[in-house]
């Protein structure tokens, strides 16, 4: 379907696959399980290749913890391929259960009915990695990795980032709907409102050196707002949670200018009120001793765009983190905190500096045959390709790799460019890269407009921070108010030692 939009431009609105939306139940799931005639292996001991799935432990060193849990046999869904040691997988006494489908998904909960035996608490899954676990219901972002589809609350990435703005969208996807005029004026008059943070924030920021990394002085100095506002804990009252979203939005990019200033040594800017959400960052970042700081139109839509499409992205590990901090029910700024933290990663956030330094250290687009040999060998990754959930071109390295060339017009091009243009050129025809589906991400070509701003590398992550602060605290929201939400605890396979006594210090000694 496409559709033709105010400006007359031409985007396609794409239509959803079946599976993972909400929808009207499916069909149950019957699943019949056995008992195998020979147990599976031990992940303890590792004796033999093992499925940990069925049979964590063995019935042999690991005897004792083994037969308390499992008894003798362990169970499988037959049909499933056996392990290589599985010489017979027969079932022998197959029971059947009946698990709902529903929105695409079964409930792991509804797995515990399956026992071996009266005391055991019932089967469950086991994903490292949140492979392939939904774990919650989101109305916010919908990605569809395979498509290259990005929509913030149904609206395509590709049309937000054309037509709205930062705050604009940032409403859309705190409360799921555009906002009218007189919304968007309240909307915008909140967040201006909330620019400043108190005095002692400065000085609380002074006290780190020169060279701290900026990314770990936001991380802190988020955490530490959480002492300045104390009506943060009351997180079940309406009001006083919109305050600390509009606080959260309002303030990081100021805490982000700061940190900046700090980390080359210059005073800190405080906010112009005058200027749009943006124009206002950069006036922090970047004003000397003109009265008025006038931020170049185009390089301040550029950052606006690039923050549009930082949002949001669904349940990616910093917003997990958040989510999964917030469910204890901590304050917000603490929860952020350690979102931004997730974020820091060099698989996650950070990985746009880590792009640039991959670039710097490539040096000139003869050396990029070697680099990827190396990094076919496994002695590092192309950073800035690759995603879990984009299997296809990510739509918004397409829209930053467009913005690039605009920014390059204000700034000039910059030298890492055709590196960066020839290594997605080599890597995107390599077998490596094409069989493993890895195309390049967001953060490919992010960095080098950055640095073409005027922005130093450790800058990078902090700016994706600014963005994704709307979506951490939508999703946040969202956690909280979700009827089906508890404090998140995923569960284990023990693969520890067995119970025994302690030793004293003399006995170990001997
Ligand atoms: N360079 C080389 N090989 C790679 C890369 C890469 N960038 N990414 C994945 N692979 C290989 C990986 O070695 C594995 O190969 P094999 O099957 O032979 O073992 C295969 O592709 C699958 O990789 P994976 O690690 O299982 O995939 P994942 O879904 O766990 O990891 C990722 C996703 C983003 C962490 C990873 O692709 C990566 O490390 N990329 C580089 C870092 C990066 O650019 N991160 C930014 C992500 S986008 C911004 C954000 O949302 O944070």
């Amino acid at each position: 379907m496409t559709k033709l939009h105010s400006h007359g431009s031409s985007l396609p609105i794409p239509s959803f696959p079946h599976s993972l939306i909400a929808a009207s139940p499916a069909p149950p799931f019957t699943i019949t399980m056995g008992r195998m005639d020979r147990p599976a292996l031990c992940v303890q001991c590792r004796a033999r290749p093992v499925d940990p799935a069925w049979r964590p432990f063995c019935s042999r060193r690991c005897q004792v913890f083994d037969q308390a849990r499992w008894g003798e046999g362990a169970y499988r869904v037959p049909g499933r391929p056996a392990a290589a040691d599985d010489t017979d997988p027969s079932v022998t006494d197959g029971k059947q259960y009946q698990v709902p489908i529903i929105d695409g998904t079964i409930r792991a909960t509804d797995l515990k009915q399956i026992k071996v035996g009266d005391e055991d608490v019932g089967l469950a899954t086991y994903d490292p990695a949140f492979m392939n676990t939904a774990a919650c219901r989101s109305r916010i972002t919908y990605i569809d990795g395979d498509k290259g589809v990005l929509l913030y609350r149904g609206y395509p990435i590709e049309q937000l980032a054309e037509e709205s703005t930062y705050l604009e969208t940032a409403y859309l996807i705190l409360f799921g709907e555009l906002p009218d005029e007189r919304q968007l004026a309240e909307w915008t008059h909140q967040i201006t409102m909330h620019t400043m943070v108190h005095e002692n924030i400065k000085k609380f920021m002074e006290g780190f050196t020169y060279d701290a990394h900026p990314m770990g002085v936001f991380v802190s100095t988020v955490a530490a707002l959480s002492t300045f506002y104390t009506d943060g804990k009351q997180i079940f009252d309406d009001q006083a949670r919109l305050r600390q979203i509009h606080r959260l939005i309002a303030k990081v990019p100021t805490i982000a200018a700061y940190a900046f200033r700090h980390s080359i040594g210059r005073p800190y800017v405080y906010p112009d009120n005058e200027l749009s959400f943006t124009g206002n960052f950069l006036n922090m970042l970047f004003k000397m001793t003109e009265l008025k700081y006038q931020p170049n139109p185009a390089l301040e839509r550029a950052l606006d765009i690039l923050f549009i499409l930082h949002a949001d992205h669904e349940q990616n590990c910093s917003t997990s983190a958040m989510r999964s901090i917030g469910s204890s029910h901590v304050d917000p700024f603490s929860a952020l905190a350690g979102a931004a933290a997730a974020l820091y990663g060099p698989l996650h956030g950070g990985a746009n500096e880590a792009v640039l330094r991959m670039l710097k250290e490539i040096e000139s687009t003869d050396n990029i045959p070697a680099f990827i040999k190396r990094v076919k060998a496994g002695d590092g990754r192309l950073m800035g390709f690759g995603h879990r959930v984009y299997k296809s071109y990510d739509p918004r390295a397409k829209i930053i790799k467009k913005a690039a060339y605009e920014v390059f017009e204000v700034t000039g091009k910059n030298p890492l460019l055709d590196i960066a243009l020839e290594l997605e050129r080599i890597a995107l025809e390599d077998e490596y890269f094409v069989t493993r589906k890895l195309y390049p991400n967001v953060d490919f070509y992010s960095g080098l407009i950055y640095q073409a701003m005027g922005f130093q590398m450790d800058m990078f992550p902090v700016l994706f921070a600014i963005a994704r602060t709307v979506g951490w605290v939508a999703q946040w929201e969202e956690m909280l108010l979700d009827s089906e939400q508890k404090i998140s605890r995923p569960r284990q396979i023990y693969t520890g030692a067995q119970p025994r006594d302690y030793v004293g210090m003399t006995e170990r000694r001997k």
